[in-house]
């Protein structure tokens, strides 16, 4: 199966939405608290309208699931679930800070099977299915063959409960900030695993994601060649919300550091 028409569609939905982001990027937004820290703003709301009113109209029993919440629920069962990000990287968005995206996936009884991340100000698309590779717009993409942290550059994240859980990644982070050749926390989890994909970081890890953070690009990094797990080495579940990624080269030697710094933790 090709999946031809859901890339299609979800391209279509992904672009939509980030044109209405586009929009008004520079504009100022007032966010709402959802917590501590993370913030939801009406640009957040009305990408995610267009999304699920596009996806839901192509794909009527499917079901969806959407970070803010306007959950698509088929008729029936289905085996097929859309994973909704309008927004990744809405703290960026809020601040003006110009690095978000848009994350679409397709999950199926197979796993994942379609994911597409959008970036609105560049307007770069960002493609995989499953079995047909990865791409951005029209080129085929491939992660790194580096394999030594002190050549490889990482990113990393944090989650939104760091003030509070002592198990905030500063310990992986110190680990890795020691021996890697440069770290970024971009604040787009979406967007990181997108640049693993085109070969622009050559790793990347956090914990505590959900799984519209995580879906689109898990795919974009299996189909350019790269190694997707859970932070202990074994297979990626979304539902957990623990992403290491990175070239085969170096998806061992970031494992073995990124481990040791957890046997630390309390
Ligand atoms: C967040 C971003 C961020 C990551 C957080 C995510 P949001 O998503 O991906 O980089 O560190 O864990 O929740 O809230 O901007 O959609
Ligand atoms: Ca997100
Ligand atoms: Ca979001």
């Amino acid at each position: 199966m090709t999946f031809a028409a859901e890339l299609a569609v979800a391209r279509h939905a992904a672009e939509q939405a980030g044109r209405i982001i586009a929009a008004r990027w520079d504009q100022g937004v007032t966010p709402a608290y959802k917590g501590t820290v993370d913030l939801v703003t009406e640009v957040d709301l009305a990408a995610e309208a267009q999304i699920v009113q596009t996806l839901g109209q192509a794909f009527p029993s499917d079901r969806i699931v959407a970070e803010e919440g306007s959950a698509h629920g088929a008729a029936l069962p289905s085996e097929r679930t859309w994973y909704v990000d309008p927004l990744d990287g809405t703290t960026n968005f809020a601040h003006g800070f110009p690095h978000f995206c848009v994350s679409i996936a397709l999950a199926d009884a197979q796993g994942l099977a379609v994911g597409v991340v959008h970036e609105p100000l560049r307007r770069w698309t960002f493609w995989a299915t499953r079995g047909g590779g990865a791409w951005r717009d029209g080129r085929r993409l491939q992660v790194t063959r580096v394999d030594r942290l002190d050549r490889a550059l990482l990113a990393t994240g944090f989650p939104y409960d760091r003030h509070t859980n002592p198990d905030n990644n500063l310990d992986r982070f110190g680990a890795a900030l020691t021996v890697a050749q440069g770290i970024r926390r971009a604040g787009s989890a979406a967007l990181d695993l997108a640049c693993v994909a085109a070969g622009w970081l050559d790793g990347y890890w956090e914990d505590r994601l959900k799984p519209w953070d995580l879906a689109a690009g898990a795919l974009l990094v299996t189909e350019a060649g790269g190694w997707v797990t859970d932070l202990n080495g074994g297979p990626l579940e979304l539902a957990a919300g623990r992403a290491l990624a990175a070239g085969p080269a170096l998806h061992p030697h970031l494992l073995a550091r990124l481990s040791q710094a957890a046997r630390k933790d309390p």
